[in-house]
C-alpha cells in the first residue's frame, strides 16, 4: 500500500460573466479565476486491498461515491483501465462548502493530480483537465491552477499572466448557496452587472493591483445580494478596512476583498469576525 499526499487549493472568481444558457442546461461563462492558498489536505491510500472508502473531517460532507473526490478517482482509473486494488481517500477540510470557492472541485483535482503522479504521469495536464470536466465544471481550472481565463461550461482553461502578489480577506456568512439555484435565478431575472473578463486579462498583464482590483466583478452577485443583503455588509466592511476591490466569488456566498497589505487584510478579517462571519486570510498560489 502507498500513501499519497496532495493539497487542494480553493479558487476565486476575479470576474464572472454568464453568457447564456446552453441546450444541455448548463451556462456558457467567461471568468478570470485565481487559485489561492486556502486549501484542504488530501491523503490517499492506494492498494488497501479493501473496498473504496472516503473519510472527511467535516461530517456534513458526503463520505461515499457521491463525493467529487471519489468520482475523480473513479474516472481516473476507468480511463487508465486499471484497478488500484482498494483506495481510501481522507480529506481534512478547511475550504467552506457552498461558498463559491470550488471546495469539492479542488479536492477532485487534487485526487487526479496525486493519482497521475503515482501512476507515472500517464495523462498530460490537458488530459487530466478533460477528465476533470467529467466530474464538475470547476475541476478543469483546479487542475491547471494559477491565473486563467475560463470559458465554455468551465472546460476551456487558458493560463494568463500570473496575478500580482496581494492578500485576500475571505468572509463566509451564515448561509450557503446552491450553485444550480443561483443559475436558475439568473435565468429568471438576469443580472444588472456586466463584468469584463477581457479587460481584466489586459490589466493583469500590466500588473497594477489597483487597476486589477477595479475590474473585479461578478454577474451573480446582485442576484444573491438581493436575497441576502449581508453580501453588501461584508463588502462595505472590507472597503472600510482598506480593500482595493471586493466581490462575491462564484455563486456565493463567500465574499473576498483584495488588499496590498497583510495588516489591512488582517484588520478586515478581525472586523468581520467580530460581526459573526467566518474569515480566512489567503494569497495567490
Ligand atoms: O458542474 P457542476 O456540478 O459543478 O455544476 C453544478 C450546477 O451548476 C449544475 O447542475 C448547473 O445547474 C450549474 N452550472 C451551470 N453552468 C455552468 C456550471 C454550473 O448552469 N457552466
Amino acid at each position: 500500500m502507498t500513501t499519497l499526499q496532495q493539497q487542494a487549493y480553493a479558487k476565486l472568481n476575479l470576474t464572472l460573466e454568464i453568457l447564456g444558457k446552453r441546450s444541455d442546461g448548463y451556462h456558457d461563462l467567461r471568468s478570470v479565476m485565481q487559485q489561492i492558498s486556502l486549501c484542504d489536505d488530501i491523503e490517499i491510500d492506494v492498494g488497501t486491498g479493501e473496498d473504496w472508502k472516503l473519510e472527511c473531517s467535516q461530517e456534513s460532507i458526503p463520505q461515499d461515491s457521491s463525493n467529487l473526490a471519489w468520482k475523480a478517482a473513479g474516472v481516473f482509473y476507468k480511463s487508465l483501465g486499471k484497478d488500484p486494488q482498494g483506495l481510501t481517500i481522507r480529506i481534512n477540510k478547511r475550504i467552506p462548502s457552498q461558498a463559491g470557492l470550488a471546495g469539492g472541485s479542488a479536492d477532485a483535482a487534487a485526487v487526479l493530480k496525486a493519482l497521475n503522479a503515482h501512476e507515472g504521469d500517464p495523462f498530460s495536464v490537458q488530459e487530466l483537465a478533460d477528465l476533470g470536466a467529467k466530474v464538475g465544471s470547476d475541476v478543469p481550472f483546479c487542475v491547471v491552477g494559477g491565473t486563467a481565463m475560463v470559458t465554455g461550461r468551465g472546460e476551456n482553461v487558458k493560463s494568463l499572466t500570473p496575478m500580482t502578489d496581494c492578500f485576500y480577506c475571505i468572509a463566509m456568512p451564515d448561509f450557503a448557496m446552491s450553485t444550480s439555484d443561483v443559475y436558475a435565478a439568473f435565468d429568471k431575472e438576469g443580472s444588472s452587472r456586466c463584468p469584463d473578463s477581457e479587460a481584466m486579462a489586459r490589466v493583469m498583464e500590466e500588473g497594477e493591483l489597483l487597476q486589477i482590483a477595479g475590474y473585479v466583478s461578478n454577474a451573480m452577485e446582485p442576484i444573491v445580494a438581493a436575497q441576502h443583503p449581508r453580501i453588501f455588509e461584508m463588502k462595505a466592511a472590507m472597503l472600510d478596512s482598506g480593500a482595493l476591490g471586493t466581490s462575491m466569488t462564484g455563486s456565493g456566498s463567500a465574499v473576498y476583498g483584495i488588499f496590498d497589505s497583510f495588516d489591512m487584510a488582517a484588520v478586515a478579517s478581525m472586523t468581520l469576525m467580530e460581526r459573526g462571519y467566518q474569515t480566512y486570510l489567503s494569497r495567490n498560489v
